[in-house]
Parts: C-alpha cells; structure tokens; sequence
C-alpha cells in the first residue's frame, strides 16, 4: 500500500553526509511495518463479550492456551512489575523486539549521519560551546530527520536576561513532567527557610506569609545525595540533590511580566500572579542556597542543577509510572480475557510493541557501558536502584493513586484546600482535553457491551482479570473485583490509554529533545562539582560546568533517538488522534463506537490545531517561558514502545 503523503517529500533537503545510508533509512521507514497492518483493522466485527460468544468452547481453550502460554517472569527494570515469560510470551517479545529493532535501526543511521554534521558544525561555528549562545549551533537548522520540527521556541537563548528565564524554569516543572512537584501544606515543616528579608526582596511578602498561605510549593531531589544514588557516580561528572522552592505570586492589577523586575533581581510581588522560582539549595559541598538575588550565572548554575535532576528523575520514572503498571495489567489481561472481547481489543491496540522496551532497555540503553552511561552523571545501575524503590516505597506505580485529576489533586496542584489554584497549569490545560476524549471513548465502549453494572458483574473474564490483577500479578493498587462497575471498567480503561499515550509522550518519546533535556538548561551531567562558596561562577566559566561539544552531541543524539517523527506516525496511523481508526470505519457493525471514535478524532484534531498554532510572542504574553507543543495529539503516537 502506498502511503498517502510520502514521508520523504515533506522534509527538508537531506544531508549530504552518507547520504546513500540515509536514504537507505529513510526508505526502509516508508515500507508499511507488517504486524502494523494486522492492528488497523477496518471495523471490530468479531468482539464478544463471554456471554454473547457464539463459540464458548473456542473462547475458553484460547483462554487457557494463554494462561498457560504466558507467565509472570523477572522483571527486567530492578524489581519491579513482572514481565512475560512463557512459550508463548517468548515468541510475542521476540517478535516485538525483531520488529522494534527493524525500525530503530531504519531510524538510528539518519540519526548517526546528523550527529556527525552537528559535531562538524559545533566545533567549526559553535567555538566548541565555550559560550552559552553557543549551544544554539546544536540544534538551530540540524537534525532535519531526527526531530523535524525542532526545540521548543523559546528554550534557546534568554537564560539571564529577565523574567522570562525563571517563568521558563518554572514552567518546566508544569509542563512536560509536573511529577514530582508538590503544594506545601501550612502545617508541614518546609525543607529548608530564606531568610525572611531575603524572601521579601524577591517576592515582596515574607517566606512564612508565602508558607502559611499555602503558595509555597516543593520539587525535593534531595535523595540522589543518598549512598545508593551517588556511589555509582561516574568519577569525571557531577551532580547536585537539590530541593527547590517554588511560589504564586500575589495578584495586582497589571498584567506586565518583566516589570516586575529589576536590575538588583528584586520582584516586589506586584504584577500579574504567577508560579514562579524562590530559592534552591544545592545538596552537595556547602549545600549552598541560591536565589535571584546571587551574581545570575550562579542563579543560572543552581536552576541547571536543578533542571539535570529532573531529567534523570524524569526519564527513569516515567518507567515505572508508565511502562511497567501498564504491561503488567495488559499481562494479566492476557491471561484471563479473550482476545474476542472488546477490551482485549481496546488494549491490544494501545500496548503495540509495548513488551519490545524492556529488552531494549536490557540490551541498548541501561546495560553497562551503553547509551546511558555514555552521558548521564549516575550509572545505569542507579537506574536499577531508582527504578526498585520508587516502585515499591513511592505511589509512583499505583493504578488507581495516578488517576490523572486525583493524582494531581493529591499534590495540591489543582482543586487545593489551601491557597491559590496555579495561575496556568500548561501540562493539565491540554491533557485535560485528552484525557476527556480518552474516558468518553471507553465510556461509550463500555455503554455498547454493558447495560447494567451487573452486566458487568457476570462477566467471569473481567472477574478474573481483576483478581489477576490483585493477586498473581501483584499490581499495585488496582481497583478489587468486588468493586466493578461500569464506572470503574471505564476509569480502569481510561487510565490505560492516559498511561501508555499521553502521559508516556509527556516524559518521554520526542519531549526530552525538544524539551526537558534541551541544553544547555537540561543538561544529564554536569562537569565540574557544584561551587563551595558563592562569587565561582560567571559567563565565562559556566560552560566548565556543562557538556563539552562530544558530550553534548551525545546528550541530544541519544534524546533524539526516542523521537518519531510526525509524518512517519502519520504514515503509520499511530498518532494520538488515530488511536480509535479502527472503529471509524463505515464497515463497523457498532454504529455507537463508529460515532465515539469519529467523535474521538474531532476532538483531538481541534486541541492538535490549538497547541500548533502556539506562537512564542502569545505565550510570552500568557506569562510562559516557552512554547509547549509536546501534548499536540497530532505529534506523538498513543504508544508506548520506546
Ligand atoms: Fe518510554
């Protein structure tokens, strides 16, 4: 079948460098993938719930087939959820792993040929990133194939200048990963105090009025100081255990941003309110504090080191928050529903490829001298570490905890008892749209299979998946079988897709290259240790600090790697806003399903056209750093396979 829109033709000139490989690379990623075709059905005519099989005897051997087929084997990622094993879950990983490592091989050489001109590039026009301004010639104009469609506007340049510097560090913890920041509540002691005139002079009110009001918030990676984090150091990078502190300002009048500045770093508190940065202590030597008010490559160094925690945390737990609770559900789905029922067919579609990542966790990524200990500060075996305990003493993995607007809400980011809501929230503005279009699909599957909730009771497969979940697949925090209803299948699906699609892409797929790990503010090292006394750090020796031009290039070839171009989702019908194709077709025998996905595609196309139409000077405007284009369901795919 010939793509509609050939991929080729819709990126920009090729580089000259191998340019025999990358047009090898580039043709062997048109070639239709052949499982892929098998996923796309045109229509669902073949889905039964037990009760309506005409086939029951067929249904339950091919139950039992796969019961037996597929079991629970070790984990793979620390210890953590299982992962198959089993004749037959040998032959699906096997399968999935070939075809992942077809593709990624299609896509790594273009990959490999832009590194090489960028290095070429950096070295000759880029001074060897002795500057900031330098890190630009890493990414302006490079990487045509790779990411298509380049940084994110406005992470580039800017890093001291105003306002829009620390809006832009504050944004990132409410955009791409807003995991790990939390409101402090009134009665809870704050992690560290700035001293109140201090506090007064950056915010205009005093830290305990700021605290007590319940505007103060916290993003603690004071756990990365512990042993078991730092003894696996790689002896020539570094790394900070920063804990930052964040605050709403006060609301006024106006609407201006950076008149709220002035050339002392002072921010009297008047102006529009907004989430903005106070102070972050370092962790490590002196375990400094910085502010605003510090020479501004200090504040600038304290706010990197602040951001390399965040991608290392970032990455790593997207692993466990999306990956290992979403493959070991669909396991025990495996396991105990027929693939004739309708949400075997909802979870088939959204787990594609999805039992390939470990392996190439195992093989490519985290094995000893790979990909990630070519740049990170801490060895791949304080990812094994990490991986283990925030899957066993964090909610980090629990099912039902991580319900997008609970889990949210349960870290006083949205509907707080205390304090101001978030004057924006980018992240939740557009998954709240996703998220939405994601529950009333699998609210109208549910309502097309199920009148009643007893309907839903008697059927034995979902039972029994619930109870799988419970108990030999040890899910954390899945919802008891004794609880099912229509509502909770529905949020049980809902979570699933939120899981595997969009809040995978949020953390991880392109968002890392364009975003979250976009140097010379994300970078995963730093290179010198963090100073022991305040006055060490100005424009002209910050660079000491950062990756040098073969770290660098290695940094944004390796998050480049995890991207998928659009046109090639495109190609491949595996956009966010393709999820439910299947079901739109006029072939479909469930006229209900066929208007749910229709209805599907129209509300994400709208939100797709909404976040592409983004413009830097709106967003400034808006009190924004930068632009954020990471949750267009137009850009990532509803996968989770890398
Ligand atoms: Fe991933």
């Amino acid at each position: 079948m010939k793509p509609p829109t050939p991929f080729l033709l819709l990126l920009p000139p090729l580089t000259p460098v191998f340019p025999t490989l990358i047009d090898f690379a580039v043709n062997s990623l048109l070639t239709p993938l052949t499982s892929l075709s098998s996923l796309l059905p045109s229509s669902h005519p073949t889905l039964y719930t037990p009760s309506t099989d005409p086939s029951p005897s067929t249904r339950q051997q091919e139950i039992a087939t796969n019961a037996a087929g597929f079991g629970y084997g070790p984990s793979k990622l620390g210890d953590t959820s299982y992962f198959p094993n089993g004749t037959l879950a040998d032959r699906l990983v096997a399968e999935q792993w070939a075809e992942w490592q077809a593709e990624n091989a299609a896509f790594a050489l273009p990959v490999a040929g832009e590194m090489v001109v960028v290095g070429a590039k950096v070295r000759t026009e880029g001074d060897d990133l002795q500057d900031l301004d330098d890190f630009k010639t890493l990414y302006d104009g490079q990487w045509p194939l790779t990411v298509p469609d380049g940084v994110s506007p406005g992470l580039l340049g800017n890093y001291t200048a105003d306002d829009t510097a620390d809006a832009t560090f504050a944004m990132a913890r409410l955009s791409g990963n807003p995991f790990s920041l939390v409101r402090l509540p009134p009665d809870q002691e704050p992690p560290f105090r700035v001293e109140e005139e201090t506090c007064r002079r950056i915010t205009g009110e005093g830290f305990e009025a700021l605290w007590k009001q319940g505007r103060m918030f916290v993003m603690e990676y004071a756990f990365f100081g512990e042993e078991k984090y730092v003894s696996h150091r790689f002896p020539e990078r570094y790394l900070a255990s920063t804990t930052s502190l964040f605050y709403i300002s006060g609301d006024s009048n106006s609407n201006a941003t950076s008149s709220n500045s002035n050339t002392t770093g002072e921010r009297p508190g008047r102006g529009r309110s907004q989430f903005l940065p106070l102070a972050i202590k370092t962790g490590v030597g002196q375990n400094l504090v910085y502010t605003r008010l510090d020479g501004e490559y200090e504040w600038l160094l304290a706010k990197i080191a602040a951001n390399s925690n965040d991608l290392f945390f970032g990455q790593i737990y997207h692993l466990i928050a999306t990956h290992a609770v979403a493959e070991i559900v669909n396991l025990a789905a495996i396991r105990t529903v027929s693939g004739r029922h309708p949400v075997r067919a909802y979870l088939e579609r959204i787990m594609y490829r999805a039992y390939a990542v470990r392996p190439v966790g195992e093989q490519i990524l985290f094995n000893r001298g790979g990909f990630f200990d070519g740049i990170f500060s801490l060895s791949s075996r304080a990812v094994t570490t990490f991986a283990t305990t925030f899957y066993h003493n964090s909610t980090s993995a629990h099912f039902r905890g991580n319900y997008l607007l609970p889990e949210l809400a349960a870290r006083g980011l949205i509907n707080s008892t205390i304090g101001p809501e978030l004057p924006q929230f980018p992240f939740l503005e557009d998954m709240a749209v996703i998220h939405a279009a994601i529950h009333d699909f699998a609210h109208a599957l549910v309502d097309e299979y199920y009148t009643t909730d007893d309907d839903v009771r008697r059927d034995n497969e979902l039972i029994n998946w619930f109870n799988e979940c419970n108990s030999p697949a040890k899910v954390l925090d899945f919802p008891p079988a004794e609880d099912l209803s229509k509502t909770v299948l529905v949020d049980v699906l809902t979570h699933m897709a939120y899981l595997a699609g969009p809040k995978h892409a949020a953390l991880n797929m392109g968002t890392p290259f364009t975003t979250s790990g976009v140097l010379p503010l994300f970078p995963a090292a730093l290179y010198r240790p963090m100073p022991q006394q305040k006055g060490e750090v100005h424009r002209a020796n910050i660079h000491e600090w950062l990756p040098d031009t073969t770290q660098a290039v290695k940094q944004v070839r390796l998050l480049g790697l995890f991207n998928r171009p659009e046109e090639l989702l495109r190609y491949q019908g595996t956009r966010m806003l393709d999820l439910w194709s299947g079901w739109e077709g006029e072939g479909s025998e469930r006229g209900a399903m066929r208007t749910a996905a229709r209805e599907f595609r129209r509300r994400l196309e709208r939100l797709d056209k909404v976040i592409k139409g983004r413009t830097l000077s709106g967003e400034r405007r808006r009190g924004r750093g930068f632009v954020f284009k990471t949750l267009a369901p137009g850009r990532f795919p509803y996968y989770l396979a890398i």
